[in-house]
C-alpha cells in the first residue's frame, strides 16, 4: 500500500517499529523464566532502555496524535464507531503501560525484588499482546483511512505540530 500523507506514513512506521520492539520483548520475556535477569545481562539492559522511551512516546505523543487530531475526524466522517474501538484499547492500554513502566524503570536500576519481576513480567506480556494487536488493527483500519481523509494541508499541519 503506497501512502500519500506524511502522517499516515508516521503511523505506519511507529507502528511497525513498536510490533518489532513488543515482539523482541515478549520472546526476552519468556526465554527469561522465573527470575529477574542477571544484572550484567547486556542485551536485556539495552532492550529495557529501548522499552521505556517507546512506551513512554507511545502513550503520549502517539496516543494523543491520535486521539485529539485523528479520531474526532473519523467521527465527522462517520467512522465513530471505530474510533470508540480504538479509544477504549487506549485507556485500557495506558492502564497496563503505567505500571509496566514504573517496573521497568525499577529493573534498570536493580532494585526489582522477585514479586516485581513477576509483576512486570505478567504485565509484560499482557502489554505484548494489547498493544500488538492494538497497532495491527490501526494498520489495517487507521493508517488507510487517516490517508484518504487528510488533505495536503491539513497533513502539513499536523505534521508540523507532530514533529515540532
Ligand atoms: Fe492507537
Ligand atoms: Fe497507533
Amino acid at each position: 500500500m503506497e501512502l500519500q500523507r506524511q502522517i499516515s506514513r508516521r503511523l505506519h512506521d511507529e507502528h511497525v517499529a513498536i510490533i518489532d520492539l513488543l515482539g523482541r520483548f515478549g520472546r526476552a520475556l519468556e526465554r527469561l523464566g522465573a527470575g529477574p535477569p542477571a544484572a550484567d545481562d547486556a542485551g536485556w539492559r539495552v532492550l529495557l532502555a529501548q522499552l521505556g522511551t517507546a512506551l513512554e512516546h507511545e502513550i503520549t505523543h502517539h496516543f494523543d496524535l491520535e486521539e485529539t487530531q485523528l479520531f474526532p475526524r473519523l467521527h465527522a466522517h462517520g467512522d465513530g464507531e471505530l474510533a470508540e474501538l480504538l479509544f477504549e484499547d487506549h485507556e485500557v492500554i495506558r492502564g497496563v503501560t503505567r505500571p509496566l513502566l514504573a517496573l521497568v524503570a525499577r529493573a534498570r536500576l536493580g532494585t526489582l525484588d522477585a514479586a516485581g519481576w513477576r509483576s512486570l513480567k505478567a504485565l509484560g506480556l499482557e502489554l505484548v499482546d494489547r498493544l500488538g494487536s492494538h497497532a495491527e488493527k490501526e494498520q489495517g483500519a487507521l493508517v488507510p483511512l487517516v490517508d484518504e481523509l487528510l488533505d495536503e494541508a491539513t497533513d502539513q499541519e499536523l505534521w508540523t505540530h507532530y514533529t515540532s
